[in-house]
């Protein structure tokens, strides 16, 4: 009874594994909101799994029997530790799971002025509907000064802002530019603006709370088949990535044509994505 509890046990542990590690990845990214502590019992959570795997193969491969190596894991101090900790940090896992399903629950956190976590067959990709210009601005301004704005001078930040406004927006789409967005239950998560005549993204913001979801990769997606819709004869499309988000256009495929600049306190890696 216990053997067969035990190997049950140390199954789903492996199974669960892969995705405790895939979930934490993107609570990390999406920066949502977990205290030291949460993050830390999360932590300690996927090393003591791994641990526990990693002890029950070493004594397979010392040649100690199955019912040995499963009482010992029960017997020895270590043994016990690990799975006290895999289980706690598996319970805290699974209450931190429940409350970010909870869109109300986390909106009810007194000072909680996060977006809600969504999930991602929630959302929904169009151009930028008319009249929602200023929502997109305010996402755009929100997400700017939480993740870009710290590594910019006064001097850059004032620059971004100066495109920021109502009237540069409607400019740009009157001229050669068109913005997607990403919307979900509560509004928009996402937009994606790019210039049609210079085959380049403007724009490229996803909300806190929205953000590691695949979002940003769908609206990338979008954006360049809209430009080669719009443009057959384009082969690259480019962007000045600001210094945070490098990672995040390498993995989208995206190459860097320069060093990192600087332009009126603005720092950006020039990068280019080939098509075709
Ligand atoms: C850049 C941004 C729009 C990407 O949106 P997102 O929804 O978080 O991106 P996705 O979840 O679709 O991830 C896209 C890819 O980037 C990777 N990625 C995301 N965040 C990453 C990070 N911090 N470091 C490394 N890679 C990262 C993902 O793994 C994914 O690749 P994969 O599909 O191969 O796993 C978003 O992070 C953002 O708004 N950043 C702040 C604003 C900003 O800097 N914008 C760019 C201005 S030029």
């Amino acid at each position: 009874m216990l053997a067969l509890f035990l190997s049950l046990a140390l199954t789903a542990l492996l199974l669960a594994l892969p995705l405790m590690v895939w979930r934490a990845r993107a609570w990390a990214r999406a920066d949502a909101g977990l205290g030291r502590l949460q993050r830390a019992l999360i932590g300690c959570a996927i090393a003591a799994w791994g641990l526990l795997g990693v002890r029950y193969l070493l004594l397979a491969q010392a040649g100690i029997p199955l019912e040995a190596r499963q009482a010992s894991q029960l017997t020895s101090p270590l043994g016990w530790l690990t799975w006290l900790a895999a289980l706690a940090g598996l319970g805290v896992f699974l209450i931190l799971s429940m409350k970010k399903n909870n869109p109300a629950g986390a909106a009810d956190q007194p000072g909680n002025e996060r977006q809600p976590m969504i999930t991602a067959s929630e959302i929904e990709y169009a151009y930028l509907p008319a009249g929602r210009e200023k929502e997109a601005i305010q996402l755009v301004e929100a997400v700017f000064r939480g993740q870009v704005a710290p590594l910019y001078s006064q001097e850059g930040v004032e620059e971004f802002l100066k495109y920021a406004t109502p009237r540069a927006v409607e400019g740009r789409l009157a001229a050669h530019n068109f913005i997607l967005a990403a919307s979900g239950p509560q509004g928009l998560v996402g937009v994606a603006e790019a210039d049609e005549q210079r085959g380049h993204i403007v724009w490229f913001f996803v909300a806190d709370g929205a953000r590691g979801l695949g979002v940003g990769r769908e609206l990338m997606r979008r954006a360049v088949a809209e430009l080669k819709r719009r443009r057959p004869d384009l082969h690259r499309v480019t962007v000045n990535s600001s210094p945070n988000a490098v990672a995040v256009y390498l993995a989208l495929g995206f190459i860097p044509s320069d060093h990192q600049r600087e332009h009126s306190g603005i720092k950006f890696t020039p990068m280019t994505l080939l098509l075709d």
